[in-house]
């Protein structure tokens, strides 16, 4: 099953040319056999108007075996179409007309898990980006979009679930023990978001009514061992549904929606219309075995494939450079639903987290490429961080540079003028402007040149006239594919704290407005911004919630870090005030000569454990302000990396707080301990999170009052959250209970 006879070939994106033929139906029939599965296809094309009766009809096609075709009705002749490994092209062809044919595919020897293959026994289809031509013959791009009807005939006893897009129309019994089922898609769809789940598995059931009072069956299918495992998933689609519906407008457009969850797939999931199908491991979960994290990576990726709905189906790709037009948009809209329902200051961290440790190094290496690439050979190798993630973090910046609301009826309008459509990158950012009255022209940028552009920054306080200078400076550098970059449309979020940690009014010169969080907007290489009636000593709080995916390069001093660290309003820049300190400290003590002064400052304890009781504060976000940058980090910002140095030194750190912190470590510790039921709850997992970091510093000094709780919590945790939270603070002592505790986690 390998692609080796496929030729390499590079496609451009100046090269795009329409489709000559459009679809307008599909209507398809499967006989499905392990082996040989028999697909017939009839499929009504229409000439592109701008065509030419010239133009030869192009379908691809791959490890088909091609059995009958038929044009019209009538048998084509084999001088009539030509046949490659890789295509199927009739010379000839009406302006409209019906083609027929019958091709097999041998499912279980599909192993590469694109086009129809087998998981655990059940057929199962994979199609984006290019498997629908592995099975049949057809215009597999997703600019053709078509209505889809489906017939699946099986086996009963092999097969008693019978799935595909849409709505079920009719189903019956056939001879010899077969059986089949009817469905139909009313939506236009292109053939990537094609969909068929046919075998021996149950299906769990709810129901959504939408905010117009129509009632959605849910439906989520596993395999029958796993049916107790699926509440989560139900209830995370749910959540998905309303959020959709309150922040966009956006109501679910069929009336069933399913979710299938197998255990081969390549991804994690994958949104075909009314079709989901999941990687198991994105739908199955309950507390004993499954953690927060895990809880919360269900409801995002359960959320993001719903959310395709809209963003990826109703409104499409023109091609794959445009594959970030989707999931650009999508990561964004599933990275503010879970924002909105759990710790928002948290997921933010998280997100720029992975952004900084994997798509900065993609932008900063020989894979380089824009969020809309010029050019690719191999679409699959495509799906990248810069993709998905920046991609995420364009149309988080479009949405600060216009404001929530304002980019919300942005996107409705991106939806509905281009419902149906098949679109570009640029038709959504025309969409912003539209709606916005906004000017993105320079903002395009972002799409078309790849790297991280740093901003530095340099302040000046003009004490006479009571004024803040800050000089912003911005430059990209090359990247294999561009060697000059123009200026970056950069919105840069800042505020001022004045001595006592308060937030500044800022008043820019030459501009209206006092809010305490100003966007500024940098579009030349470098620029000045005057802020007036500021009080001496103020610190500059730059890049609040990460405003955009820069590197910014502004040595500020420690004790404005430490300020902000303690009083920042904006969570996020709180903890990249407490990170930059730490760092900062970690760094110097890695760069002395010898190990035995303290690594950590007094200015630092003393601010982190000031953080450490600071009830206010929620408690996620507390974990993460109050953890020191992980060893990896620490190492990627050094020359020569010394592993084992680092981890002593970040260690002797760890226990420099235990130390000074005990008595609140353990108040919090105890704090957190309740002993409620188990649930999502963003303070019970705030909670949860901040009580057991605080066991793990505790366990450092491995006194016996701790060591007690820790093995008391391992014993007695009603969720994995815990217990592994125990287990690791033992399994990395040196107490001789690790082998046994390890085995208990084993058997369990
Ligand atoms: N459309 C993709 C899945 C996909 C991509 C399948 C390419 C096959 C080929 C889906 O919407 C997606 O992006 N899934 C992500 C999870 C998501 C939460 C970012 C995945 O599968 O990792
Ligand atoms: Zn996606």
């Amino acid at each position: 099953m390998s692609t080796s006879h496929k030729r390499p070939v590079t496609h451009l994106l100046q090269e795009y040319t329409p489709p000559s033929y459009l679809v307008e139906t599909v209507d398809l029939c499967f006989r499905l056999s392990p082996t040989a599965t028999s697909v017939t296809s009839s499929v009504r094309y229409q000439r592109h108007p701008d065509c030419t009766a010239l133009a030869p009809l192009h379908l691809d096609g791959e490890e088909l075996e091609l059995l009958s075709l038929k044009l019209d009705g009538v048998a084509l002749q084999k001088g009539d179409y030509r046949v490659s490994p890789s295509s199927l092209v009739i010379a000839k062809v009406p302006e409209t007309f019906v083609l027929e044919m019958e091709t097999r595919i041998n499912p279980q020897g599909n192993t590469a898990l694109e086009g129809l293959y087998l998981s655990s026994g059940n057929f199962c289809t994979q199609c984006e980006a290019e498997g629908f031509r592995k099975i049949t013959y057809y215009p597999d791009r997703p600019d053709v979009m078509a209505r889809f009807r489906v017939r699946i005939e099986a086996a009963r006893d092999l097969c008693p679930v019978l799935l595909s897009n849409g709505n079920l129309v009719e189903q019956g019994s056939l001879d010899a023990g077969w059986h089949f089922a009817q469905w139909e898609d009313p939506f236009r769809k292109p053939a990537y978001l094609f969909a068929l789940v046919a075998g021996d598995l149950t299906c769990v059931e709810d129901h959504f009514t939408t905010r117009s009072g129509r009632e959605i069956l849910l439906q989520i299918y596993v395999e029958h061992r796993n049916r107790e495992l699926c509440d989560h998933a139900m209830l995370s689609l749910k959540k998905a549904m309303k959020w959709d519906e309150e922040v966009y407008g956006l109501e679910y457009d069929l009336d069933r929606y399913m979710i299938v969850a197998v255990d081969d797939f390549n991804m994690g999931a994958m949104e075909n219309k009314g079709l989901n199908v999941f990687n198991s491991k994105y739908v199955l979960a309950r507390p004993e075995t499954a953690t927060d994290n895990d809880f919360l990576g269900i409801e995002a990726v359960i959320g993001h494939e719903y959310f395709h709905n809209y963003t990826g189906n109703r409104v499409t790709c023109r091609d794959w450079f445009q594959l970030s037009l989707k999931e650009g948009l999508t990561v964004f809209r599933d990275q503010e639903f879970s924002a909105d329902l759990n710790s928002a200051a948290v997921k933010r961290i998280d997100d720029v987290r992975i952004l900084r440790q994997t798509q900065f190094p993609e932008d900063a290496g020989p894979m380089a490429h824009p969020v809309r690439p010029a050019s690719y050979v191999e679409i699959n190798n495509f799906y990248t961080v810069t993709i998905y993630n920046k991609g995420a973090e364009l149309i988080r910046m479009q949405q600060t540079l216009l404001g929530k609301e304002p980019f919300n009826r942005g996107v409705r309008h991106y939806l509905k003028k281009h419902d149906g459509q098949a679109v570009t990158t640029d038709d959504f950012v025309a969409a912003l402007e539209e709606s916005s009255g906004r000017d993105l022209e320079q903002f395009k940028r972002w799409y078309s040149q790849a790297g991280t552009p740093r901003v530095a920054l340099t302040t000046h306080y003009d004490q006479k006239n009571q004024e803040y200078h800050l000089l912003c400076r911005q430059t990209c550098p090359p990247t294999p594919d561009q060697t000059e970059k123009q200026p970056f449309f950069i919105p840069l979020a800042v505020g001022l704290l004045d001595r006592d940690g308060r937030d500044l009014p800022i008043i820019i010169k030459g501009q209206q407005g006092r809010q305490t969080t100003r966007i500024l907007e940098l579009n030349q290489a470098e620029q000045e911004f005057v802020f007036e009636q500021i009080p001496e000593g103020a610190a500059l709080s730059p890049l609040r919630g990460f405003s955009a995916p820069v590197i910014l390069d502004y040595p500020q001093p420690d004790e404005e870090l430490a300020l902000r660290m303690a009083h920042d309003s904006d969570p996020f820049n709180r903890w990249e005030a407490a990170q930059q300190l730490a760092r900062r400290e970690l760094l110097a003590a890695l760069e002395r000569e010898s190990d035995d002064q303290p690594v950590l400052s007094e200015l630092f304890v003393a601010s982190w454990c000031r953080a450490l009781v600071d009830s206010e504060a929620d408690g996620n976000l507390l974990t993460q302000l109050l953890t020191l940058p992980s060893e990896v980090y620490l190492g990627e910002q050094m020359t020569a990396i010394d592993p084992g140095r680092i981890h002593r030194l970040r260690q002797a750190a760890r226990c420099q707080l235990a130390q000074a912190g005990r008595e609140q470590l353990l108040l919090r510790y105890h704090a957190g301990s309740g002993n409620e039921l188990y649930s999502l709850d963003p303070q019970q997992v705030g909670m949860r999170s901040l009580k057991n970091f605080c066991l793990s510093l505790l366990m450092l000094q491995e006194k016996t009052s701790s060591i007690e709780l820790c093995l008391r919590q391992y014993e007695f945790a009603g969720n994995m959250t815990d217990r592994l939270a125990a287990l690791s603070c033992l399994v990395s002592s040196s107490l001789p209970q690790r082998e046994t505790v390890l085995e208990d986690f084993y058997q369990r």
